[in-house]
């Protein structure tokens, strides 16, 4: 096949590339202005802050991934990284749609990333693509993100929406973040109290979006996270044990909340216990289907 990807520099469509290029595939990297393409990849450019992209350099592709945005972790966020958030996702994946709808041949497949922030602070209640979305900043942002995605299927596009979650890699993201202070002894569950994480090792979302790539089948939201979510207190031994060290210290909701204000809320200190209910359906092979395993990998994972 050729894929486009866009996100492709990302901790999730680095590992994608990679595996796509070794199964035979041919990928074109969408990069913005001053980047470059990752090793291997033609590229298609575009510039989704100013709106320009080629719809003709769509033409022929056989599927999209669509991974961009600004990281939602990075920092604070502020009124101008909210709408860098935002706006990198909703006015790109609007770009990207448009392009695939006005282009000769349009790709017959848009995989494109939805986040499980979806559901918003499910507490200790179990959800499934069934459940309703939150009204929170990060859940109308998944909401009006996968909405225009969904319109790729006027273009003919089978369009299908991973929703994610936390990512379990040593390459970045929230467990290379961690992985320092745990080395040293000093780390432990975030916040006091006992909350939700819905993971899934870096490998597995892999294969997952290969799955969503070639599987005519495969339509519409999944919840793309490992069928065990785990407590905060859970994942910290867990990692504990990975890297043999204590993993005692938890790090204080307040101060966490001092620091990085609603972001902690949304999304540190925001319990999600969601299920993979479609994928379970569909028995899909995970490789990492338990957290102890999957940390032991993630943390080897470069
Ligand atoms: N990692 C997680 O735990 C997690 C969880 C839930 C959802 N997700 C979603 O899955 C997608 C991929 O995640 P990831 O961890 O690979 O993210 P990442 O490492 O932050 O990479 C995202 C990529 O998006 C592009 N990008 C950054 N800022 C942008 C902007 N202002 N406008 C357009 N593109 C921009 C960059 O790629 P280029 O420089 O190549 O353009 C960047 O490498 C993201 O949309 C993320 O929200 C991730």
């Amino acid at each position: 096949m050729r894929i486009g990807i866009t996100g492709a520099s990302g901790l999730v469509g680095t590992a994608l590339v990679k595996a796509l290029r070794s199964q035979g595939h041919e990928i074109l990297a969408f990069v913005r202005p001053g980047s470059a393409p990752p090793e291997g990849c033609e590229s298609i450019p575009w510039d989704p802050s100013a709106g320009k992209l080629d719809p003709e350099n769509l033409s022929g592709l056989d599927g999209v991934v669509n991974l961009a945005g600004h990281n939602v972790a990075a920092g604070r966020w502020n009124a101008h990284v909210r709408s860098l958030i935002w706006n990198s996702r909703i006015e790109s994946t609007r770009l990207l749609v448009q392009a695939m709808r006005s282009c000769a041949a349009p790709p017959r497949v848009l995989v494109s990333a939805s986040a499980i922030g979806y559901y918003g602070d499910t507490g200790d209640l179990p959800v499934t693509e069934e459940s309703p979305a939150a009204d929170t900043f990060l859940a109308r942002l998944c909401v009006a993100w996968e909405q225009e995605a969904l319109a790729a299927r006027d273009a003919g596009a089978r369009v299908v929406i991973p929703r994610i979650g936390f990512v379990l890699s040593a390459a970045g993201g929230g467990l290379a973040r961690m992985l320092p202070v745990f080395r040293l002894g000093l780390g432990g569950p975030v916040g006091f109290r006992t909350f939700w994480m819905s993971w899934i090792s870096r490998d597995d979302l892999v294969a997952l979006l290969c799955w969503m790539l070639t599987n005519p089948d495969a339509e519409g939201a999944y919840n793309a996270v490992a069928p065990e979510p785990v407590t905060n207190q859970d994942f910290a031994r867990a990692l504990g044990r990975v890297l043999r060290r204590p993993a005692l210290f938890p790090v204080p909701e307040v101060a966490l909340k001092a620091v990085f204000g609603d972001m902690a809320r949304e999304v540190l200190l925001s319990s999600a216990r969601v299920l993979p209910a479609r994928l379970e359906s569909v028995s899909f092979p995970y490789r990492y289907p338990r957290i102890e395993p999957a940390l032991a990998r993630a943390v080897e994972d470069r």
